[in-house]
C-alpha cells in the first residue's frame, strides 16, 4: 500500500468517526428538551390559576353624581378650615389674655395723688413702680429762683418751664443720675435735693448743679386730673 492510500483511508475513517459523535450528541440534545417540555408542561402555580385578585370597591363608590361629589367635599374643606381659624383664634386670645399684665400690676401702674395733703413748702414721697417719686410743692419765692437760672450754663441745660406743668408742684424720680441712690430733700448748695453717696447737689427744680451726676432728675409722666389730683403714670 502507498502512503497516499494509507493517509486517504485514515482520514475517512475519522470523518465517519466524527458524525457518528455528532449524531449522538444531537440525539442526547433532542432528549433533554423533550424531558424540559415535559416538566413544563406539569408545572402548577402554588398561588393558584390567578396570582393578583383586585378587590371589588364598587359597594363603597358612591352612587350619586360627580358634581354632589365635589360640593361636600368643598363643604368638607371649608368647615375644616373655620374650625380649625376658631381653634388657632382662641389659642391666641388666651395666650395674650395670659400674658398681659394682672390687676394689682396695673393698679401699681398709676398711682393717684390727693394734692390737698401736701402743704406749701413741703415734700412728698411716694412709691410708684418700685421707685421714689419726689413731690414737691414749690412756694412762689421757690419757683422765682428756679426761674432765675441761666439754663444754658447747666450740665444738662432744661427750663424749669420744660421740667413742670404747673409750677407750683415739682414732680421727679427719687433716683440720683449718678449711681441711683435717693437724694436727700431740702439739702445741698442749692437748697433742692442733695445725694450723700458722691456728692450731687441738685436745685428747687431737680437739675444737676454740683457733683458727678450727669443728669437732671428725671420727670416721670403725670397729669392733673383736677385741680387737687395727681396721677403718675
Ligand atoms: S449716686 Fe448720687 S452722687 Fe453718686
Amino acid at each position: 500500500m502507498s502512503l497516499a492510500s494509507a493517509s486517504g483511508s485514515l482520514l475517512r475513517s475519522c470523518a465517519r468517526q466524527q458524525l457518528t459523535t455528532s449524531r449522538a450528541a444531537l440525539a442526547s440534545c433532542q432528549q433533554s428538551r423533550g424531558v424540559a417540555d415535559a416538566s413544563k408542561a406539569s408545572f402548577q402555580s402554588p398561588f393558584g390559576s390567578t396570582t393578583t385578585k383586585i378587590p371589588d370597591f364598587s359597594k363603597y363608590s358612591s352612587k350619586k353624581s360627580p358634581r354632589s361629589n365635589q360640593v361636600f367635599s368643598y363643604f368638607m374643606a371649608g368647615s375644616l378650615g373655620l374650625a380649625s381659624a376658631v381653634g388657632a383664634k382662641a389659642t391666641v386670645q388666651d395666650f395674650l389674655v395670659n400674658m398681659s399684665a394682672s390687676a394689682d400690676v396695673l393698679a401699681q401702674a398709676k398711682v393717684e395723688i390727693g394734692l390737698g395733703a401736701i402743704p406749701e413748702g413741703k415734700n412728698v414721697i411716694i412709691k410708684w413702680r418700685g421707685k421714689p417719686v419726689f413731690i414737691r410743692h414749690r412756694t412762689q419765692s421757690e419757683i422765682d429762683e428756679a426761674n432765675q437760672i441761666d439754663h444754658t450754663t447747666l450740665r444738662d441745660p432744661q427750663t424749669d418751664e420744660e421740667r413742670v406743668q404747673d409750677p407750683k408742684w415739682l414732680v421727679m424720680l427719687g433716683v440720683c443720675t449718678h449711681l441711683g441712690c435717693v437724694p436727700i430733700g431740702e439739702a445741698g448748695d442749692y437748697g433742692g435735693w442733695f445725694c450723700p453717696c458722691h456728692g450731687s447737689h441738685y436745685d428747687i427744680s431737680g437739675r444737676i448743679r454740683k457733683g458727678p451726676a450727669p443728669l437732671n432728675l428725671e420727670v416721670p409722666q403725670y397729669n392733673f386730673p383736677t385741680d387737687e389730683t395727681l396721677v403718675i403714670g
